[in-house]
């Protein structure tokens, strides 16, 4: 694993944005793994004013997002396909058919985890995977005992997660009680991964990657048995 340590978020907007460029300028065809919540909006900030100014593009990039609530309309404001559109989709010069995220309004949620996966397998895999990380070492939706070869799947969310995501819902009472996301392992089929953190609240969780214990109370532990893993992070106690 690879720690590059920064003084702000906006250093670590950038950092990302420079590991998602070089990607892209290498294979333009790259097929990428995103992420939503407050950690990357700088990241994809950085990738829009980047692609506007010529240096990377979108055209034949492929993406696939970690989750989505179940039950939530995509048009609707809290959703996950609204988040991408609004921060990142909307600006560049992606093809909407390039853009996946798990339907959490299919009618058949078991059958669209398991399309999930075989899209992303038939696409030929995540070349590179962003990564935020919760306060209790959750990835994607995968909670503190998620078994490390789950696949994309249907997660109950814990309160805490609830609590943390109520700010993008007029009202706490709306935050779904259930999400879709790409399990562990589909996670760690990836063959490079991005993860992000920054801020007082995340340092407990940096601190616990950091003592190298492998254990599924901690999702994110099991990223120290990936090979090709860059985490940036940083921020004050
Ligand atoms: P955040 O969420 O980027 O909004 O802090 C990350 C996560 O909970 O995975």
């Amino acid at each position: 694993m690879k720690w590059i340590e920064v003084n702000s978020y906006d250093e670590m907007s950038k950092v990302a944005a420079n590991i998602f460029t070089k990607q892209l300028q290498e294979k333009p065809t790259s097929i990428l793994g995103l992420a939503t919540g407050g950690s990357p909006v700088g990241m994809y900030e950085e990738l829009v004013k980047r692609q506007q100014a010529g240096q990377v593009s979108f055209k034949d990039v492929i993406t696939f997002n970690l989750d989505e609530y179940v039950g939530l309309d995509r048009k609707s404001p809290a959703s996950y396909w609204t988040f991408m559109h609004e921060q990142l989709f909307n600006h560049v010069d992606i093809k909407e058919e390039n853009i996946h995220l798990p339907n959490g309004k299919a009618e058949d949620l078991a059958e669209e985890c398991v399309a999930y996966d075989a899209r992303i397998k038939e696409a030929g895999g995540i070349d590179l995977q962003l990564l935020g990380i919760g306060v209790n070492g959750h990835i994607g939706f995968n909670e503190p005992g998620t078994p490390f070869e789950s696949l994309t799947n249907i997660v109950e969310l814990t309160e805490s997660t609830r609590t943390e995501n109520a700010i993008y819902f007029d009202d706490p009472k709306n935050v779904p009680t259930h999400a879709i996301t790409m399990g562990i392992q589909s996670i760690m089929n990836a063959k490079e991964i991005v993860l992000i953190a920054f801020g007082e609240k995340k340092l407990e969780a940096i601190e616990r990657l950091k003592s190298g214990i492998i254990n599924e109370d901690f999702p994110a532990s099991q990223l120290l048995n990936h090979q090709n893993v860059t985490v940036i992070y940083g921020g004050t106690k």
